[in-house]
């Protein structure tokens, strides 16, 4: 019957809704870049099912619009957060791959098994969508576990105890749904990472381009402009940490905030994908930290200010750049840059929105945004005045090396 269907439908919004969360709080703290564009664009998948189930039950339920809260699920929802708290990044991987995600493969899959496919179609259509994606987000997640382990072999144990801690946990309340609850065993209470972990096949740095602490440096023309924009994507990593922390610190408005991090982890891809079109080498490419670092220690309202900052500033110059780049020929950038513009044209009223949201929820002036914006960049600026001598020389020469190559080619 339609209340029994919607019971299980909501079960499966809050575990969706849970591990999303979880998932976007350790997008600082992984370093490949493949596996950082990877929980993005997962996250993005749960969220896009977490809000067709939110849907489907309401529609079952009607007329109530209420999703009252977990009820008899609490124990079960408590264990998909409580995956935020795993001891390392490691844990943290095997433990979705080998339990949380295969456990919900199988609830879906059962689902879709036991449910009428007529009377119950809705349903079935992005259920089975969400399995299929569940398969995908497995595999992922066993080899990205795999390769964390392999790069630090010291924590297998106790990502291997701490894998079985929450797969007794999950049969425990899975069964009886109720049952224990409290933190795991060995569980480490999470904090947002003051310093985003780095891919170490990329030029470590925190200014990634001569023009942040140089205004001397300029923006470039042409081949130069070309790549400035590309390095200047593949940089909005930071926005993708960003937008995950702000995801799970306020996890109130899941949908856009998913959808945030998964575009800014295409953006940072485009850049990627560029460089190395170019044929440029991962090693001479800066990847820096500033932006994230210039918040770090902060109010999480100050990362979601970083976003709406470097949004609204820069977006006037991307129609004007695509056109360039249709003028000197390169059909890449410009594509990219158009697409990026739909983008980001989005994401500023979402930045927006949801600094005033968050404002008036903390009995703020919602119009006070604004000055959380000054602050971003009153933050950015005394952080770049931190750049060292050094820092200086180094990225200069980082950025006339990639400048030669490019004319060279
Ligand atoms: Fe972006
Ligand atoms: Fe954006």
């Amino acid at each position: 019957m339609r209340f029994d269907t919607a019971q299980l439908l909501k079960r499966s919004f809050f575990c969706e809704r849970s591990l999303l969360v979880s998932m976007a709080a350790w997008i600082p703290a992984i370093a490949p870049l493949e596996m950082k564009w990877g929980l993005a664009r997962f996250i993005w998948q749960s969220a896009e099912t977490a809000h067709a189930l939110r849907n489907r039950v309401f529609e079952l339920r009607f007329p109530s619009r209420m999703l009252e809260e977990e009820g008899s699920d609490s124990a079960l929802i408590e264990l998909f957060s409580g995956v935020k708290h795993s001891p390392s990044v490691p844990a943290f991987l095997r433990s979705l791959a080998k339990v949380l995600l295969p456990g919900m493969r199988d609830s879906y899959r059962t689902y879709l098994e036991a449910s009428d496919p007529i009377a119950d179609g809705p349903t079935h259509r992005f259920l089975s969508l969400a399995l299929s994606e569940k398969d995908e987000q497995i595999l992922a997640f066993e080899e990205w576990s795999e390769s964390a382990l392999a790069g630090n072999p010291a924590l297998r144990e106790e990502a291997i105890v701490w894998t079985q801690a929450v797969a007794s946990r999950l049969s425990d309340v899975g069964g009886a749904r109720s049952g224990s609850s409290g933190p795991l065993a060995g569980s480490k209470t999470y904090v947002i990472p003051a310093r985003p972990a780095r891919d170490p096949r990329f030029f470590p740095c925190r200014f990634y381009w001569p023009d942040i602490v140089d205004p001397d440096f300029p923006y470039g023309e042409g081949l130069q402009l070309q790549l400035r924009s590309a390095i200047s994507h593949l940089n909005e990593v930071w926005a993708i940490e960003a937008g995950g922390v702000i995801l799970s610190a306020f996890a109130g408005w899941i949908h856009d905030s998913a959808r945030w991090t998964y575009d800014e982890s295409r953006h940072c891809r485009m850049g990627y994908e560029r460089l190395m079109a170019w044929g440029l080498e991962p090693a001479q490419i800066p990847l820096g930290t500033y932006i994230y670092e210039s918040a770090s220690g902060e109010d999480p309202i100050y990362l979601l200010g970083m976003l709406y900052f470097f949004e609204t500033k820069n977006i006037r110059h991307k129609p004007a750049r695509a056109q360039l780049f249709h003028t000197y020929g390169d059909s890449l950038s410009e594509h990219d840059m158009d697409f990026d513009w739909a983008d980001e044209t989005m994401h500023a009223g979402y930045g927006k929105h949801w600094l005033k949201e968050l404002l008036a929820a903390r009995g703020q002036d919602p119009a006070a945004y604004d000055q959380i914006r000054e602050r971003c960049e009153q933050l950015v600026r005394d952080y770049v005045g931190t750049a060292t001598a050094k820092e200086v020389d180094e990225i200069q020469k980082v950025a006339n090396v990639l400048i030669a190559k490019g004319a060279q080619r």
